[in-house]
């Protein structure tokens, strides 16, 4: 928070997961779901509690909701929502997630301004101006035990894959880093790898360049449709796709009660994803004459041993997943708090 008490936020709304970083320090990733709250008959008290990743939002028009990970155990099969193939912009998915993002990161808060830096893949860039004037304005939650409401004072849109490459150049104060210069001068490719697709984008001296950037419907899930098929064929196990999704944040699930380690389980089937990937990336990038191919997204991660020997400058920010929400909290705090 800077001394007008105006909370700068990050926030990188993904099909798969929301991540949002904020000024105060707190970082938030949580599925990306939303379903009718229902009251939940019996939880075990035994003094270990798993924490579960989400909250409950009493929302004026939806009815009490259950956003994240609640919403995805929680939710009545078919009642839960994500943002997929909708209105990325209108639906009233966006602002529950982006709500929810703000009650996380801002705990013991009743009420505050807040200046917002968000993301748009690449395909729906054209939507910034809307977005931005669906973010802006009053937000009041009611929450579980409290209420919170934010003033979103200042809404900026950038193409969704730009923020990994802003984490890399700017400081945590939103200054320019001397030590990547040569990213700023230069022609980097970002590759956001996400849920459902993977982004990428061409930057010429801090230029988005939209005729080189592009997107695919590959990511996470694509592998995780794969392990599906694996582990229906060759052991006759049927796991939901979001079951998957944990299991390869995790690295193991559970087959017949033994742990089983993902990789290797289908390690050969995952490199025609990465192969994909490439292959886009050739056809809208001279590649050799890159100086660098950023690699951001959760996706990014689940497939880097199949994606690095690909690209020869890979350049992995140090938190992958959170890279977009990072550059962007970082891009705010340097438009407005005159780094
Ligand atoms: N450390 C990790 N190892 C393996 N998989 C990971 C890791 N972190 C995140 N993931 C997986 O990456 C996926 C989410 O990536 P990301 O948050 O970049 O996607 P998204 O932004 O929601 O999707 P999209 O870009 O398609 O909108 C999830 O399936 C998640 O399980
Ligand atoms: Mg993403």
């Amino acid at each position: 928070m800077n001394n007008n008490g105006v909370v700068t936020i990050g926030l990188d709304v993904g099909y798969g997961l929301t991540k949002a970083v904020a000024d105060n320090g707190k970082s938030v990733c949580f599925e990306s779901r939303v379903a009718p709250a229902e009251f939940i008959r019996f939880q075990a008290d035994i003094g270990a509690p798993v924490q579960t990743n989400g909250l409950t939002l009493h929302d004026t028009e939806e009815g009490t909701l259950w956003v994240g990970e609640l919403a995805s155990t929680q939710g009545r099969p078919g009642a839960v929502r994500s943002p997929r193939d909708r209105d990325r912009v209108n639906d009233p998915i966006t602002t529950c997630l982006a709500d929810a993002a703000f009650a996380m990161l801002l705990p013991g808060i009743d009420t505050t301004r807040a200046r917002v830096v968000t993301g748009l893949p690449v395909a729906f860039y054209r939507d910034a101006l809307d977005l931005t004037q669906h973010l802006r304005g009053t937000h009041r939650m009611l929450l579980e035990g409290r209420s919170l409401t934010v003033e979103v004072e200042d809404v900026l849109v950038v193409p969704q894959p730009f923020g990994a490459l802003l984490s890399l150049i700017l400081d945590e104060r939103g200054r320019m880093k001397t030590s990547t210069l040569d990213l700023v001068e230069g022609k980097v490719g970002v590759l956001d790898i996400g849920s459902y697709t993977t982004d990428m984008i061409l930057v010429e001296g801090l230029q988005y360049i939209e005729a080189r950037s592009g997107s695919i419907e590959v990511g996470v899930s694509t592998a995780i449709a794969m392990i599906r098929k694996v582990l229906q064929d060759d052991y006759r196990v049927s796991y939901e796709p979001h079951e998957l999704e944990q299991a390869m944040r995790r690295g193991w699930l559970i087959v017949d009660g033994k742990k089983l380690p993902l990789n290797g389980l289908a390690s050969e089937r995952l490199d025609p994803i990465a192969r994909s990937i490439e292959a886009e990336a050739r056809t809208l990038w001279n590649i050799s004459t890159l100086t660098g191919i950023v690699l951001a997204g959760g996706g990014s991660l689940a497939l880097k041993p199949w994606l690095e020997p690909r690209f020869r400058q890979a350049i992995y920010t140090p938190n992958a997943a959170m890279a977009n929400a990072v550059g962007f909290l970082r891009y705010g705090l340097r438009q407005w708090n005159g780094q």
